[in-house]
């Protein structure tokens, strides 16, 4: 079957993080897809340095990809209401499917936008525009299908959620981290969306339209900043086991539903409360789910990308795959799942916590270190403990790096032989999942 063409307007983070993704995945996306992708033109107005485009055509206006007939979908990333929308209904006019990244555009026009789209009969995707990497939209719109939604509360703006930890960690200036996050390529063109709330509160009117089966309503909410905040009320909210987040909330109530941006305290020990740095994250409690939260970066080149090119997958598969069956079952097509084995558990690698109890003699310290370095395993750190009076052994903690099992099963059973070891050897593998 021919590839998809697909026209990206915008070569900025996003729009070359986006590129690079279908370029570098292109395969695995066209198994997924069940059809190639192919960016057939770029519009931009500079070159991104860390993005190659090779022989893409590149025009410096966004309506000649709005206008050209090769394309099927146009991809929106040049951020802003104005020309964005402008472009948005021009593909949609010529009857092109749109995916955009624009919390901004689909928080203020996005009813228009929808409408028309629905009399055209094209589809226009927008998972990118909320948290970045996090599919929030897909959990909340699929996953979550069966419930009736109570609330949702999200860190859905990473620039401000890094300025709140830089303050509360390191007691840095307010203005200072702003500037760090805008050299990461974190922050709004223009600041004040983040620190002032406003990018938060056009992610959460796009969460609590798809939470609640509401119009998109951006100009009902609260919005709140964290410009104001001080150090001190930072830490007086530690001293009393809180932390500040600054917070979208999207809440039903009898009489109507709750749209708010502010900064909030949360108990310290809630897991979104640990939510740091430049991470996203979003807690929807559903009545038959219960509390769900979702996690991970909220902005970004290729995470945002990530987001951007599975809409792009949604519609190509809509666009070709049995209408029954839109999303596979196991989510590659049934005739391009791959071959590749499962290793056995002997061939996985891991790091390892092994706790060895030894009799208090002097050198068994030794002989357990010589064994593992016979077998070429690094230890990472290693702990002994006081005798245990009941016992009078020795409890012996040790944490290795990464390592193929087999080598640390051969250990354990060396460990296990020798004289002044008692029992069996505890292990339990450790990932740092990072
Ligand atoms: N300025 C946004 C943020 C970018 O900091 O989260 C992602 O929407």
């Amino acid at each position: 079957m021919k590839p998809v063409k697909v026209g990206i307007c915008g070569l900025g983070t996003v729009g070359g993080g986006t590129f690079n993704v279908l370029k570098r995945n292109a395969e695995e996306i066209a198994r997924r897809a069940g059809r190639g992708i192919e960016v057939a033109q770029i519009a931009a107005r500079r070159p991104n340095p860390k993005c190659e485009t090779g022989a893409t055509p590149i025009t410096a206006d966004i309506f000649d990809v709005a206008n050209n007939p090769e394309i099927d979908i146009v991809i929106e990333l040049i951020g802003g209401y104005t020309l964005a929308r402008e472009l948005v209904m021009k593909a949609i006019e010529n009857g092109k499917h749109v995916v955009t990244a624009n919390k901004a555009l689909i928080a203020v026009h996005g009813n228009e936008i929808f409408a028309k789209a629905r009399e055209k009969g094209v589809m226009v995707a927008f998972e990118a525009a909320v948290a970045g990497g996090i599919p929030v939209i897909k959990a909340i719109r699929e996953g979550l299908a069966a419930n009736r939604i109570n609330w949702l509360a999200g860190i859905i703006n990473g620039t401000g959620n890094f300025i709140l930890t830089e303050m509360r960690e390191k007691g840095r200036a307010f203005e200072d981290v702003l500037k760090e996050a805008q050299a990461l390529g974190y922050a709004e063109a223009d600041p004040t969306f983040d620190v002032e709330g406003i990018d938060a509160a056009h992610k959460l009117t796009i969460l609590a339209s798809i939470a609640f089966g509401i119009p998109l309503q951006f100009d009902k909410a609260y919005t709140e900043g964290i410009s104001k905040l001080t150090s001190a009320d930072v830490n007086y909210a530690e001293a009393l086991g809180y932390r500040i987040k600054h917070l979208g909330v999207a809440r039903r109530t009898d009489s109507g539903f709750e749209l708010r941006v502010h900064p909030t305290l949360i108990p310290a020990d809630r897991l979104i409360a640990n939510v740091n740095g430049v991470m996203n994250a979003v807690m929807v409690n559903g009545d038959a789910a219960g509390s769900t939260l979702y996690y991970g970066a909220g902005a970004g080149m290729e995470a945002t990308a990530s987001a951007v090119v599975a809409d792009i997958v949604d519609v190509v598969r809509a666009l070709t795959t049995d209408p029954e069956n839109h999303v596979p079952h196991l989510a590659f097509q049934p005739d391009s799942l791959s071959d590749h084995p499962i290793l056995p558990i002997e061939a996985c690698e891991s790091a390892y916590y092994l706790r060895i109890q030894a009799k208090d003699h002097p050198g068994v310290l030794a002989q357990v270190a010589t064994i593992l370095s016979e077998r070429g395993i690094n230890i990472e750190s290693i702990m002994q403990k006081e005798v245990e009076e009941q016992d009078g052994l020795v409890p012996m903690i040790l944490v290795t790096h990464r390592v193929v099992e087999a080598r640390v099963n051969d250990a354990i059973a060396a460990l296990e032989a020798l004289e002044d070891v008692v029992g069996s050897v505890v292990r339990i593998r450790v990932e740092q999942l990072n």
